[in-house]
């Protein structure tokens, strides 16, 4: 299960994703903006290396944590982007962040251990904490204008605290910290789990600081998934503190024995591309991003938070429209564009609804153009005019 269905909607988060592709499959005009990853392509030159390494027969197992040559590779990349010193014994490489979330959880809680996420958040979070035992804490920011900060979770502590999770750029709400916000968490006592599988997608040239510019003591995590177009190669990571590596280096070797191979090497090639492919990323993202704000006005639709990175943007719903599982499935229904209701990131989510910049800027537009009439003719909205 990839996170909790809304209470009392009848749904699984996954609903909208699977009635949007039955829709699909049955000729339906459907406009997804409800996934989790952009339609653009792996780089050519990524794509190539894997065939390459196919073609040589670099097929065999690899060092369970990683290729040696891929985690000198992650290494080089903090230091030339974070300016962090990273040794590579201290990166796990495995089959998506989401595989070494969970992997670090099964080494790092105890059953009842605590682990404080943010609220909206990611909604697989409280699975890979509860597989592990762990209970998952929710530091609901809806009160606090969507800002999930040290000063919000510091309440949230107690002596079961094991870890404090932070993602920024976030899922849902395309928030960014800054280095000082970082050092505020760690300062809080718990092992800060920093999720940074959106970084490299902000926007207007900003930097996303590691939490490793701040501490060593911390968990960075890492994915080829969003910020490389490279969802289905399945490969993100974890930066270890020294004193936690090689407990999870163990665990991770006995549980997956390692990743793909000939995925790891075309990871290089992603990596050494990682600035140009970046950058094509972020302008096709700037140019979607733009046209979703320009026109959500019209709908009456206010971000919930500034969408400063990642590709989602996070609005409030429009009065009257229901439970946020209700909103979007109605949408869905009768405009045929698919859309997340809030209420899977969590109870702080409700309603609100999250757009992915998952389609083209065109057909943003359109399903901009369908949520308006449905809304004209629900009565939430006046009809346009002309
Ligand atoms: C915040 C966040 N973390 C982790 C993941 C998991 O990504 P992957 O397992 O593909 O690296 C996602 C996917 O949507 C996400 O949004």
């Amino acid at each position: 299960m990839s996170c909790t269905p809304p209470a009392g909607s009848g749904r699984t988060c996954m609903g909208i994703v699977d009635e949007a592709g039955r829709l699909d499959r049955a000729g339906h005009p459907v406009i997804h903006l409800e996934k989790g990853e952009l339609d653009l392509d792996t780089p050519v030159a990524v794509k190539q290396a894997a065939v390459d390494a196919l073609a040589a027969d670099l097929t065999r197992y690899s060092h369970s944590s990683g290729l040696p040559e891929l985690r000198s590779a992650i290494a080089e990349h903090y230091a030339r982007r974070y300016g962090v010193q990273v040794t590579p014994d201290r990166v796990v490489v495995n089959a998506g962040s989401s595989a070494a979330l969970l992997e670090l959880f099964l080494a790092l809680l105890d059953p009842g251990d605590e682990v404080v996420l943010p609220d909206p958040g990611y909604p697989a979070y409280p699975a890979f904490v509860t597989a592990a035992r762990g209970v998952p804490v929710r530091a609901g920011s809806a009160r606090n204008g969507f800002r999930h900060t040290a000063e919000l979770v510091r309440p949230h502590l107690t002596a079961r605290t094991r870890a404090v999770l932070v993602n920024f750029p976030s899922n849902p709400l395309g928030a960014l910290a800054d280095r000082a916000e970082l050092r505020a968490f760690a300062e809080l006592g718990p092992l800060v789990v920093a999720d940074e599988v959106y970084h490299g997608l902000e926007t207007g040239g900003v930097h996303s600081p590691s939490v490793l510019e701040v501490t060593d003591d911390a968990i960075a995590v890492g994915s080829f998934s969003k910020s490389y177009a490279m969802t289905g190669w399945r490969l993100g990571w974890l930066v270890l503190p020294p004193r936690l590596a090689a407990a999870v280096t163990r665990l991770h070797s006995d549980l997956f024995v390692g990743t793909n191979t000939f995925t790891q090497w075309a990871a290089i090639t992603a990596l050494t591309g990682a600035d140009d492919i970046q950058r094509r990323l972020r302008a096709e993202l700037d140019h979607r991003r733009e046209v979703l704000l320009r026109h959500l006005p019209r709908l009456g639709l206010v971000p919930a938070h500034p969408p400063d990175g990642g590709f989602y943007v996070f609005t409030r719903q429009p009065e009257g429209t229901g439970t946020s599982a209700a909103f979007a499935a109605e949408l869905l229904d009768r405009t045929h564009v698919a859309l997340t209701p809030g209420s899977v990131f969590g109870p702080s989510g409700e309603g609100n609804i999250r757009f992915s910049l998952s389609a083209p800027a065109e057909r943003i537009a359109e399903a901009v153009d369908r949520i308006g009439n449905f809304l004209a003719d629900r009565g939430v909205l006046a009809p346009a005019a002309g």
